[in-house]
């Protein structure tokens, strides 16, 4: 396959599509056509991208047909639940997508996942970047550094590898079956650390901390803990009143959040508290192994 010589595509204009599409133009790689539900996303980001085409999803189009040596790489980045709908839409155009490569942007889902393209003989993948992106900021959205999970057919892979490195990403690959996981991993990284934050948020504003600073108050916190786990692991990493074994503090916390407007927090403390105890346990037993106790 002629990367060089392929036409690329991106199918929906969200977060992901456009972050990758002003990527991938930055670097140099020419978009061809722009589709999504609704026009004005497309045409706002064709452009932006300065691509040829754009349209809704009922207006795709891969353009007249390739050249021998002509080759078609398709983002379908929409939500989950809709990837395989669109998947379906799209084999209905064409019988034949031997010359192409689609891939989704999706974390959980496996290539399988376009297999209606496969079945006309497109090679498929995923090729999901692990990085959080808000439609907001995404054009600034930078690709450089990041890891992004590629899994799929042997030509989607070498296509994902040549895409992630024309924007300075690297590259892992992750097994199809397995993916769900390392897709909660993800969900826990990103999404449920701002579920965290957000309480930090909440509380600190009951502290009466300065509202607009909260966040940077924590910071330098957040930042040791995380490189503390980078460098030992995380059960190594933990300090705080479960690990000193600080009950009286703990009673004190429970109760403190025991009032009404704070029993979302106290169920969240409490299942963390359970896990972060494992954690405690956990070091404990490695410590007793290290000094020739419990095997
Ligand atoms: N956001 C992230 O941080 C992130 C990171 C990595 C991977 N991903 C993955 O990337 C994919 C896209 O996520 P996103 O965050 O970019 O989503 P998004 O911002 O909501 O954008 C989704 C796009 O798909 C279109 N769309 C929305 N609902 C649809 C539906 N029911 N059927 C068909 N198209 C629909 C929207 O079109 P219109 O705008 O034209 O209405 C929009 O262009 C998902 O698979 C997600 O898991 C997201």
């Amino acid at each position: 396959m002629n990367l060089k010589n392929s036409r690329v595509y991106v199918i929906g204009a969200g977060s992901v599509g456009s972050a990758l599409a002003v990527a991938l133009r930055r670097c140099g790689v020419r978009i061809e056509g722009v589709f999504s539900r609704r026009a004005i996303s497309a045409d706002l980001l064709k452009k932006k991208v300065r691509a040829k085409v754009s349209g809704t999803f009922a207006e795709i189009s891969f353009g007249e047909k390739f050249s021998d040596t002509e080759s078609g790489i398709v983002i379908i980045a929409v939500p989950d639940d809709a990837v395989t709908d669109v998947a379906r839409q799209i084999a209905l155009l064409h019988r034949d997508y031997r010359s192409f490569v689609f891939f989704h942007t999706s974390g959980t889902l496996a290539s399988t996942a376009l297999e209606p393209l496969r079945k006309r003989g497109a090679a498929v993948g995923s090729f999901h970047p692990l990085q959080t992106f808000l439609k907001k900021n995404g054009e600034t959205a930078s690709f450089k550094g990041i890891w992004i999970a590629v899994e799929g057919d042997r030509r989607a892979r070498e296509v994902g590898k040549f895409l992630a490195k024309k924007i300075g990403a690297r590259l892992f690959s992750v097994d199809s079956q397995l993916k769900k996981f390392y897709h909660i991993a993800a969900v826990f990284a990103s999404n449920y650390f701002v579920t965290l934050l957000s309480a930090v948020e909440t509380l600190g504003a009951q502290a009466k901390l300065p509202k607009r600073k909260i966040i940077e108050i924590f910071e330098p916190l957040i930042i040791q803990t995380l490189n503390n786990v980078k460098q030992y692991g995380a059960a190594s990493a933990l300090t705080g009143p479960i690990k000193r074994g600080d009950i009286r503090t703990i009673q004190k916390h429970l109760e403190a959040l025991s009032g009404k407007k704070n029993r979302h927090i106290l169920t969240l403390y409490a299942a963390l508290g359970r896990e972060t105890l494992l954690l405690a346990k956990q070091l404990k037993i490695r410590r007793i192994s290290s000094f020739g106790g419990k095997k």
